[in-house]
């Protein structure tokens, strides 16, 4: 049977006192509703449908390349009437999942086991449940005496004996489809709140005679909502110990799992170590026995295994095997450095490719540039890759020895085994074997102090 998940997106979020709709709020680096779509997709829905409301054009704009069928609520008139607006998207022979967009704990195993027990129980209707000590606020389960589901009541509908029932509605669902559709025309706005209820469906399809039931989750944390900016942050916190947790588990030391940030499509080898402020993020994969920060950010980085990186910034680049990075240095996209390469203090490096063995010991730019293998870069080395129009390509060939504050005017070329004069300003190629010097020649004038007068 093919699966379809609804994800409600439509409400407000007035709390979050922001310009950015609810949802789109993020958690360890990802919006909260694509993370309740990576739980469907775990899940193996075959289609997802968003329904958007308050700023339906951001959501949509937002979650454009992924596949989607956004249905827009126009007016909010509740949670039954949100999945309403969807019924030429309910098909009946599919089971529905009903998704909360702000609930971006959810996991993949929680809805499986939803799921698994609306299958082997053959639900009309399946609600994913807790137990919890301080209910107040959310829909109760009313069971009658044999622990059958009969209903769920608001708590702004609910009498004082129902308000005691510690069962809560996730407001997570699972349906099937033909029920669904069918039964969803009879919900009607006759409470306290003048609102399409969806926990309507539960009374309805019981005394329909269609068989109702619970899967109870053992983590509240799956079901946490977030309204506000304090729950956005615990929510956060949650989720980062769960990845943090799990490197551990694998085999990664944390010196202070608190402070390090690490988003979910990361990787990390076994043995690395990794310090405080450490920020792991997007495709990142980290290799054995690396050491990662203080303060580090690596973003869509590949790295090898025993790398170092203290201190630095590096974005959609990758390093290999023993090289060091840092402190304080800077590699920007496109940059592909070797192994065992030092890339050292206010070093940056942009879009080049760095040989192996290939040292860059302090405070050098590298742009546009293929250095090659055991190159020495000195101090203060700039590679003059843009002429304020158009940016050209610099070669350094292997075994170069580039001296102290050389400016390399490109596009230009030094070859294999070149050696550049400290200080020069090199616009033409310096050939293999060759020594390029490109500055004045000293002169010392003698006498030149006392003449002037100026002897102290
Ligand atoms: C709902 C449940 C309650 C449950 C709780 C769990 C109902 C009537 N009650 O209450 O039993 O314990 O969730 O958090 O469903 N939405 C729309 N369009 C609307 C109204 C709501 O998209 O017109 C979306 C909201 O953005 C939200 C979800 O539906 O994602 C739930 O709606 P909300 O009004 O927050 O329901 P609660 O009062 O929290
Ligand atoms: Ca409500």
């Amino acid at each position: 049977m093919t699966l379809n998940a609804i994800i409600l997106a439509a409400g407000e979020g007035t709390r979050m006192k922001s310009k950015t709709p609810k949802v789109l709020h993020k958690v360890v680096g990802k919006s909260m509703v694509e993370h309740v779509i990576d739980a469907a997709d775990e899940v193996g829905c075959d289609r997802k449908i968003v329904v958007v409301g308050s700023g339906r054009e951001k959501v949509e704009a937002y979650l454009e390349k992924l596949d989607l069928t956004f249905v827009h609520q126009a007016e909010r008139l509740g949670s039954g009437h949100a999945v309403m607006v969807c019924d030429h998207e309910i098909r009946t022979d599919e089971d529905v999942l009903i998704l909360c967009g702000d609930t971006p704990l959810i996991q993949g195993k929680t809805l499986q086991k939803l799921l698994d027990t609306h299958r082997s129980c053959g639900n009309a209707c399946t609600v994913l449940t807790a137990e919890l000590e301080q209910p107040y606020g959310y829909g109760r389960i009313v069971r009658d005496e044999k622990g059958n589901v009969l209903k769920i009541v608001e708590e702004k509908d609910a009498d004082e004996a129902t308000k005691q029932i510690k069962e809560i509605n996730s407001g997570i669902y699972c349906f099937k489809g033909e029920q669904l559709k069918h039964y969803l025309k009879q919900i009607d706005n006759n409470n306290s709140q003048k609102e399409y209820y969806l926990t309507d469906m539960l009374e309805l399809l019981n005394k329909a005679g269609y068989p109702v039931g619970t899967a109870v989750v053992t983590d509240f944390d799956d079901l946490r909502g977030v309204n506000s900016r304090v729950q956005l942050s615990e929510s956060e916190a949650i989720f980062r110990n769960r990845i943090n947790t799990h490197w551990m588990t694998e085999g990664v030391t944390f010196i202070d799992p608190n402070q390090t940030y690490i988003e979910k499509g990361v990787t990390i080898g076994r043995d690395t170590i990794l310090y405080p402020g450490t920020h792991l993020a997007g495709t990142t994969q980290i290799g054995e026995d690396c050491e990662i920060g203080p303060n580090a950010h690596l973003d869509n980085v590949i790295l090898g295994n025993a790398v170092s990186v203290k201190e630095s910034t590096l974005t959609d680049s990758s390093v290999s095997d023993r090289t060091t990075v840092g402190p304080y240095a800077y590699v920007r996209p496109g940059s592909k450095i070797g192994s065992d390469v030092k890339i050292g203090d206010f070093v940056e490096v942009k879009n080049s490719v760095i040989g192996d063995h290939t040292k860059i010991s302090h405070l050098t730019y590298v742009g546009d540039a293929e250095v090659g293998q055991r190159v020495n870069l000195g101090c203060g080395v700039v590679f003059v890759n843009y002429d304020g129009k158009n940016k050209f390509k610099t070669v350094v060939e292997d075994d170069c020895f580039v001296g102290c504050n050389v400016n390399l005017v490109s596009p230009v070329n030094v070859g294999k085994g070149a050696y550049v004069a400290a200080g020069s300003t090199i616009t033409k190629d310096v050939p293999a074997g060759a020594l390029g010097v490109a500055r004045e020649r000293q002169t010392n004038i003698e006498g030149w102090v006392e003449r002037k007068g100026r002897k102290k």
